[in-house]
């Protein structure tokens, strides 16, 4: 007997709208007036100034009535509050790690750690690092490598697990760097640069394994645990009746700790952590903590956003919002692949992608086809994406500059914000666009930062 929702081919929200936010509706003429102050960069609109807004899933979901009612709960006392430990209770009961030093977003926990760990030098393998990620293991000048699975490079191929960590080039990669020069080997679940994709419990410990033999702590970035689980309860042999925390829990007892970013899957607006079970680089982390974050029990945070992380742990394990997260994200994925539209399969946990370099074949990498459709969105519908491509990753720390493995545009749902005809407005703009796709040019940066360029750099048509 199918569960009892799976029976209807609609998805609906499973919950009632409680308190709603306007959206100011735009013409194409005020948006091309926007794109060209922004410098075709939309991390530089006015937010007032986007429909819908899939920028990033980043701490700009809805929080529920009973986060809310946690938020007003929160003790701000400076040490010791009650909201601090009401936190790390509830990251304990799914990852029952001995020290959770609280940050106040996942960058945070990620500087702290690989200040620690990090240097010239070293060497630290990631299915795929995020940006923040390869920043921070860079900043402290050791070497980020991305060791994803073949099938995870190729948007077309379907792999249930393509964020799925390539066994035997870590092993290559930690053998000719010497495991002495390998601090610790991530994985991010799911992987967010590699299309939202998740990892198998197999494939974690298999990486497990690897790294007993050389030694070698693992740690996860683990923003978007939950959605990773839920694929392992759906796509695994084996997992179909085991709930979602038992199998957050095999995650964590795989991993030697983890960074997190509580905007994702802590269903908050803001927070994040750092745990392990290390007690001397737990001292350590702690240090950095006081220096950068604050009082080791609230690091960064207010007490309300603990109270409101704690709740939202609770939130995101329940099996209703996780098949509707999953399913309302496969249907813009789905609907998009229905009408030819080139995305990465299988359909990611959070974000949708669509693949821009095979959209758009006439647009080099180094004229950043990803920027060039992100921006079409923008403007023809008021759609905000986010290029993950040439832009984001296509520029070294020597200043040369080569194409990224791909060039995709993110259409990030944020959690519990937007309804299903939402969705199908963003499916027409999207399938207009797509259907004059030839008309695109690309782009040409005339201002960037050293670092993390995608957020600042400012463009003009090529
Ligand atoms: C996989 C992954 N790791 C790390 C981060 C960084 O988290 P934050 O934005 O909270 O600093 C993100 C955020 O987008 C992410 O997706």
């Amino acid at each position: 007997m199918l569960a009892s929702m799976d029976r209807w081919k609609t998805i609906i929200e499973p919950f009632r709208i409680h308190s709603v936010e306007p959206i100011r509706m735009t013409t194409v003429a005020e948006r091309e007036r926007a794109l060209e102050a922004a410098g075709w960069n939309l991390f530089n609109l006015h937010a007032d100034d986007v429909l819908i807004d899939l920028l990033t899933d980043s701490g700009t979901g809805a929080m529920s009535r009973d986060q809310w009612a946690a938020v007003q709960r929160g003790d701000e006392s400076y040490a010791g509050s009650p909201s601090f430990y009401e936190f790390r209770d509830a990251v304990c009961s799914l990852f029952p790690f001995r020290h959770i030093i609280p940050t106040h977003q996942g960058r945070a926990a990620e500087k702290i750690l690989f200040s620690v760990l990090g240097g010239p030098g070293k060497v630290i393998p990631n299915n795929t690092h995020f940006d923040t990620t390869r920043a921070n293991v860079e900043f402290t000048g050791a070497e980020g490598v991305d060791l994803v699975i073949a099938e995870g490079k190729v948007p077309s191929t379907i792999h249930p697990f393509k964020g799925n960590m390539d066994l035997a080039a870590l092993e290559a990669c930690i053998s000719s760097a010497g495991p002495e020069n390998v601090p610790v080997v991530m994985v991010t679940i799911t992987n967010n640069s590699g299309g939202g994709q998740p990892v198998s419990l197999e494939n974690l410990r298999g990486v497990r394994a690897i790294c007993d033999r050389y030694g070698i702590p693992l740690f996860l970035d683990a923003c978007r645990f939950a959605e990773n689980a839920w694929f392992i309860k759906t796509r695994e042999a084996g997992q179909a009746d085991r709930s979602i925390p038992d199998i957050v829990h095999d995650i964590a007892a795989l991993a030697d700790g983890m960074t997190m970013s509580a905007k994702k899957d802590g269903l908050a607006n803001i927070g994040g952590w750092l745990a392990m079970n290390d007690d001397r680089l737990a001292e350590q982390c702690r240090n950095m903590l006081i220096l950068t974050e604050g009082f080791i029990t609230y690091g960064g945070l207010a007490g309300r956003d603990l109270e409101a992380i704690a709740q939202g742990l609770r939130e995101v394990v329940d099996e209703d919002y996780l098949r509707y997260r999953i399913r309302s994200t496969e249907y813009l994925g789905e609907s998009l692949v229905r009408g030819g539209v080139p995305v990465v399969r299988p359909i990611g946990g959070h974000a949708v992608y669509i693949d821009a370099r095979a959209m758009l074949p006439h647009i080099p990498p180094l004229r950043y086809p990803g920027q060039s459709l992100a921006a079409a969105l923008y403007r023809e519908g008021g759609i905000r994406g986010c290029e993950i491509g040439t832009v984001m990753f296509g520029r070294h720390p020597d200043g040369t500059e080569t194409p990224a493995a791909m060039d995709l545009v993110r259409l990030a749902i944020p959690r519990r914000t937007y309804t299903q005809s939402h969705m199908d407005y963003a499916i027409e703009v999207i399938l207009w666009v797509a259907e004059r796709a030839q008309q695109l040019r690309g782009m040409r940066i005339v201002e960037q930062p050293a670092q993390l360029r995608h957020f600042t750099a400012r463009f003009a048509p090529a």
